[in-house]
């Protein structure tokens, strides 16, 4: 048995029958059990708006929908049986959530339960808004025991939306019981991130203006819009990636050390980074969308011509910027972040270049010039680190070549466990860390809503290339150049 204890609870999922509940939500919430971290009496009730499904009905989706995760009939043990329910919230009027209220309360006096509560909502974004207010007309924002809210991204369309989605929340739910979800904050590597900064001290002292050059975040993806161009059309690069997980990760990198290694003090100095970015000139980003293009062999069209994009779409799938950290510790350290569909591989990279010796002073001898130290944290995939310093090859005349001395957690390491397991463990344990405040989420959509701007042109990039040509104007201007690794 683990030592984390999670209280017994029910845990309403709205969207029961989406997507995201049959990719991601389910497979974790086994896995949860099978490790011994959920407690029996954690019960699970699918909420969705099919009627005329009973729980029978449900635990056979939900079997199938775990086969297709790789988890077979026998390994599951009956786990479907004994802790998934189902309720229709039929037309989601209050008498709906009257009827769900009535099931909750059945359910806790059938397995004895508590009265702890987590309502996850993962649903398209339009139905946060009636979810929350109906939740709370049926006073469901608070219970006996405890009662947590959890919304998925996107957190708003911009800052505006965002600020009514955080007044509404907070009209039912304290910021305590509200869970943002951001799944990067999830993932092992992007934890370590804390770790790596605040658990080794020979980088603190590196870790600032006077040693670093500059900073470098890809987030590419491979994959194209795959069928979801209804959200994605809705959405484009800088909802869907940059707000959020680019975000993120730039707050994590740049952050001072926390007061102390709990969830106020981590997203206070997180929500300061973002606040600090000074605002994004429009020379200093470039949008693009990507048109038709190759994998080796492979041809794959361009994104207006899936299914579900407008002919003349104008939706971002790559954004490329150049941000300022404007506080004492980056000052004049440029972050030159950039995410994109279609790009040449999936791959989830911070570079941390560092400055350059004063003084060459190997240059009158050899024709190489002395490289940068560089720091290459590797989120995903092949997560590890690469940290290539300067060594003499052996021999005369005097020459210098690039090394690195690497970690790969493959090697070190049993497989990562998926981000949804850590968050849903978390939610139910009541740990915020991982999840984003309120202050950051307005912060980061302060810096990134100017960008919604008719005037900023959207580039043409060919697919399976790291972006269009101007991306790399922004550092090429600055004796710079992206690191397409
Ligand atoms: C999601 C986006 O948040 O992150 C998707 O909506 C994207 O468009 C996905 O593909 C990428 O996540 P990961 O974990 O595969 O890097």
């Amino acid at each position: 048995m683990s030592e984390i204890s999670v209280d017994p609870h029910v845990f309403v999922v709205f969207g029961g029958r989406g997507d995201l509940m049959a990719r991601k939500l389910l497979p974790a919430l086994y896995h949860l059990t099978a490790q011994g971290f959920l407690h029996e009496r954690c019960v699970v009730l699918a909420v969705a708006r099919t009627d005329g499904i009973n729980d029978e009905d449900y635990r056979t989706w939900a079997n199938d929908k775990l086969a297709s995760a790789g988890i077979d009939h026998e390994s599951l043990g009956g786990w479907c049986d004994r802790c998934l329910h189902y309720q229709s919230i039929g037309k989601e009027s209050p008498e709906d959530f009257g009827v769900l209220k009535s099931r909750l309360e059945e359910l806790e006096s059938l397995y004895n339960l508590p009265g702890n509560r987590a309502f996850y909502l993962a649903l398209p974004p339009k139905a946060f808004s009636s979810t929350i207010a109906n939740l709370g007309d049926v006073s469901l924002g608070t219970s006996n025991g405890w009662t947590r809210i959890v919304v998925e991204k996107p957190f708003g369309r911009d800052l505006e939306s965002a600020q009514k989605l955080n007044q509404q929340l907070h009209s039912c739910f304290a910021e305590n019981q509200i869970y943002r979800i951001d799944h990067y904050l999830g993932k092992e590597t992007v934890q370590n991130l804390l770790v790596f900064r605040f658990a080794n001290s020979i980088f603190e002292s590196l870790w600032n203006r006077d040693r670093i050059d500059n900073i470098q975040i890809t987030v590419g993806e491979q994959i194209g819009v795959e069928g979801r161009a209804g959200y994605y059309e809705q959405a484009g690069a800088i909802r869907d990636m940059a707000q959020n997980h680019l975000a993120q990760l730039v707050a994590l990198i740049a952050m001072e050390v926390p007061a102390a290694f709990e969830a106020d003090a981590i997203r206070y100095e997180k929500a300061k980074v973002l606040r600090s970015i000074e605002v994004i000139r429009p020379e200093d980003v470039v949008l693009g969308q990507y048109g038709q293009g190759s994998y080796g062999d492979k041809q794959v069209s361009a994104y207006k011509e899936a299914e579900g994009v407008a002919a003349n779409s104008r939706t971002e799938t790559f954004v490329a910027m150049r941000l300022q950290v404007a506080n004492w510790r980056w000052q004049g350290v440029p972050f030159y972040v950039r995410t994109g569909k279609r790009l040449p591989h999936r791959t989830t990279r911070i570079i941390i270049t560092f400055r350059n010796p004063p003084v060459s002073l190997f240059h009158p001898h050899q024709s190489s010039r002395v490289h940068a130290n560089r720091l290459i944290i590797t989120l995903q995939p092949n997560e590890g680190f690469d940290l290539s310093f300067e060594v003499k090859s052996p021999g005369e005349p005097i020459s210098v070549q690039t090394q690195s001395l690497d970690f790969r957690y493959e090697e070190a390491f049993a497989p990562l466990r998926d981000a949804y397991e850590t968050l849903l463990l978390d939610i139910m344990t009541g740990d915020q860390t991982l999840f984003v405040s309120s202050d950051e989420v307005e912060s980061s959509w302060r810096l990134f809503t100017p960008l919604f701007d008719e005037r900023l042109q959207i580039y043409t990039y060919p697919a399976g290339t790291w972006g269009p040509e101007e991306a790399d104007a922004v550092l090429n201007r600055e004796g710079r150049r992206w690191r397409n690794l």
